[in-house]
């Protein structure tokens, strides 16, 4: 079985009296080590989905399955348990504690995680070389830039080293040459660490990378 599976997913909103159907019956299956990108217009439901293979989101019919677990049938703390120690977490808003520095903002997923102190110290600023802030460590996010901030989020999404990577546009906020380092990073995590990426983008860039693309339009996936 595939890392990220979906079967027969479904997601309606409420919308007045009636529902609102998003998505109307997914299929999906991402193989582990594997770059999964997924494109659609504006609306059609890439974040809505993304989030329900992630756990973040019930869906109203179908079942998702992650290194092979069913992820719908869990409960809330096992889930939560199960995103904590195998899903790193690039999504747009996901903010940074302001009071925090870069480095606490990572270390602080790190302790959560059971890594204490000093090694976790040492991963952080092993990470933060890794999206280029080495020298920004001990920065607030306040004194970052949005394209730096972006790239503090992906160093924590990537802290604890997690078996799956969940992104919404991550490069969408970054200049090209950062936009660069965080497609390579990603590309190495993918074909050196093992880790299976998916992740929602309009980047061309990405494209490139990718093993495969599915574009979601009228609630279902076509595959390239
Ligand atoms: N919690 C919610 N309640 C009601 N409707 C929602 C909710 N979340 C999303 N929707 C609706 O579902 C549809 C898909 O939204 P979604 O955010 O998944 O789209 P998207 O493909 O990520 O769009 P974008 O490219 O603009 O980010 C939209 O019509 C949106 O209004
Ligand atoms: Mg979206």
């Amino acid at each position: 079985m595939g890392a990220i599976v979906a079967k027969g997913v479904e997601m309606a909103f409420p919308s007045g009296r009636q529902s609102y159907q998003v998505l109307k019956g997914i299929d999906l299956e991402i193989c582990r080590g594997d770059i999964q990108l997924l494109m659609g217009p504006s609306g059609s439901g890439k974040t809505t989905l993304l989030s329900i293979l992630a756990g973040l989101l019930t869906p109203s019919a179908g079942k998702v399955y992650l290194l092979g677990d069913e992820i719908t049938g869990m409960s809330r703390a096992k889930l939560a348990r199960f995103r904590l120690h195998n899903i790193g977490f690039i999504f747009q808003g996901f903010n940074l504690f302001p009071a925090l520095t870069a480095s606490e903002n990572i270390e602080i997923v790190l302790n959560v995680k059971g890594i204490r102190y000093r090694v976790a110290r040492q991963q952080a600023r092993v990470l933060l070389e890794q999206v280029g802030l080495g020298d920004k460590a001990n920065q607030k996010p306040g004194d970052l830039s949005g394209g730096q901030k972006q790239r503090v989020a992906i160093a924590r999404a990537l802290a604890g080293n997690p078996q799956l990577i969940m992104a919404d546009e991550p490069t969408a906020a970054l200049d090209s040459h950062s936009g660069h380092t965080v497609i390579e990073l990603l590309r190495q995590l993918a074909k050196e660490g093992g880790c299976t990426v998916l992740m929602v983008t309009h980047d061309p860039r990405i494209v490139d990378v990718a093993d495969r693309v599915a574009y979601l339009e009228d609630g279902v996936l076509k595959k390239e």
